[in-house]
C-alpha cells in the first residue's frame, strides 16, 4: 500500500455569515502520498483556499470546520489542542499563502522574518539562525542573499516576495508543504523558475506537496495526482497523466477544454464554460454542475447529489451519473468502495 502522509476523510467546512452559511468544503476526502504532489483544482470559489486553511487549522472567522477529519501520521490534525498545533504547524505543515503581500510583515526585515519562524521552533543562537537564514534564501534562488536578508518587503519585487514566503514556510524543512495558488501572480518566467525551485526542493528533502492552482500547465507540470473541486466538493479525482489524457467528469473536460493552448489556432477564443458556478449558500439537491452540463440526462435530473464512482482506472473516481448510465468506453462503472 502506497504511505500516505497526510489524509483528509470527508472534510466539511463552513462559513456563517449574516447572507446564511457558505458551504465551502463538503464531504472532501483525498490523499497524499509521502513525497509527492497533490494538485487541487477548480474555478475561483470552488473552495479549494478553504479545504488548505482547514488543514492548517487557520480557517478565518466565520469559517469553521464542521466535520471529518484530517490525518497527519496517526494524530487527527481537528482533534490537537492549540499548542500541539502550533507545533505541527511550520515545523511538519506549512503553507505558502496565496496573496505574498498579506503573508509578510511589512515593518520587519526579511532576515527578521525568516529567522523568527526558526527561532520558534529551535534551539539555536542569533547567529546560527541568522546563517541559516540566508542559506534557505539562497537555496531557493534567491541572489546575493546576504543582501537580501536586510531588506524589508517593499524593496522586493513580487517574484521576491514570494520567494521569501516559501523560505519562511520551508525553513524547517517540513514534511507537507502546502502551495496556495503559489505563482498566480506572477509573471511566466518567475513562475517557471519558482516551480523549478519547488522541484528541487521536493527531490532533495522529499517533501509532499499539496499544490493549489487554477492554472492547469501548472498541475500538469507538476502534479502526480489531481483533485478538481467543484462548488466545494471533489468533482473527479485521478493521477494527473489519467485526468488530462481522459477525464470522466464534464466539469474536468470543460475545463481542460477551456485551457489555453499555444499550439492550437484557437488562442483567444477559448471555450469558456458557460453560466456560473451556484451559490454555496444555497445549493442545489442534484448535481451542482447540472445547469452548466453539456452532458446532462433525464437521470441527473431525477438524482440526488452524485457520489464518486469509480472511472474505470485505478484510483480514478468522478461524481457524475454518467459513468452509471453510458456505456461509453465499454466501462460498466461500479460504485466506488
Ligand atoms: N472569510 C470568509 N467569509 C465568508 N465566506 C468566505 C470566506 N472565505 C471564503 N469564503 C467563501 O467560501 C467559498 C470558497 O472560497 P475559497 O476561498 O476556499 O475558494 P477558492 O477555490 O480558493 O477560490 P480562489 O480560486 O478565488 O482562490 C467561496 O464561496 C467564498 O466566498
Ligand atoms: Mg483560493
Amino acid at each position: 500500500m502506497q504511505d500516505t502522509i497526510l489524509r483528509a476523510e470527508d472534510l466539511q467546512a463552513e462559513f456563517d455569515t449574516t447572507d446564511g452559511v457558505v458551504k465551502a468544503v463538503n464531504h472532501v476526502s483525498f490523499g497524499l502520498p509521502r513525497g509527492g504532489t497533490l494538485a487541487i483544482t477548480g474555478e475561483s470559489g470552488s473552495g479549494k483556499s478553504s479545504v488548505a486553511l482547514a488543514i492548517m487549522g487557520l480557517l478565518p472567522y466565520p469559517g469553521r470546520v464542521t466535520g471529518g477529519s484530517i490525518h497527519f501520521g496517526d494524530r487527527d490534525l481537528l482533534t490537537l489542542s492549540g499548542e500541539e498545533l502550533r507545533t505541527v504547524r511550520g515545523r511538519e505543515v506549512a503553507i505558502v499563502f496565496q496573496d505574498p503581500s498579506t503573508g509578510l510583515n511589512p515593518v520587519l526585515s526579511v532576515g527578521d522574518q525568516v529567522e523568527e519562524i526558526i527561532r520558534a521552533h529551535q534551539t539555536v543562537s542569533r547567529r546560527e539562525a541568522k546563517a541559516m537564514s540566508v542559506e534557505v534564501l539562497g537555496q531557493l534562488g534567491l541572489p546575493d542573499p546576504e543582501e537580501i536578508v536586510r531588506r524589508h518587503p517593499f524593496q522586493l519585487s513580487g517574484g521576491m516576495a514570494q520567494r521569501v514566503m516559501i523560505a519562511i514556510a520551508t525553513a524547517l524543512n517540513p514534511s507537507v508543504l502546502i502551495l496556495d495558488e503559489p505563482t498566480s501572480a506572477l509573471d511566466v518566467t518567475v513562475q517557471a523558475a519558482i516551480l523549478e525551485d519547488m522541484a528541487r526542493l521536493q527531490e532533495r528533502h522529499g517533501t509532499s506537496i499539496v499544490l493549489i492552482s487554477h492554472d492547469l500547465g501548472v498541475v500538469a507540470q507538476m502534479a502526480d495526482s489531481v483533485a478538481v473541486m467543484y462548488a466545494g466538493r471533489i468533482a473527479e479525482y485521478a493521477d494527473a497523466e489519467t485526468l488530462f489524457r481522459s477525464p470522466r467528469h464534464p466539469y474536468t473536460a470543460s475545463l481542460l477544454a477551456s485551457r489555453p493552448r499555444p499550439d492550437q489556432e484557437s488562442r483567444g477564443r477559448l471555450a469558456a464554460i458557460k453560466g456560473t458556478p451556484p451559490s454555496l449558500i444555497d445549493l442545489p439537491d442534484e448535481c451542482a454542475f447540472l445547469p452548466r452540463c453539456h452532458k446532462a440526462t433525464s437521470e441527473c435530473r431525477s438524482e440526488s447529489v452524485p457520489e464518486l464512482l469509480s472511472a474505470g482506472g485505478d484510483a480514478h473516481v468522478a461524481a457524475c451519473y454518467n459513468l452509471m448510465y453510458s456505456e461509453d468506453e465499454g466501462t460498466a462503472a461500479r460504485r466506488s468502495a
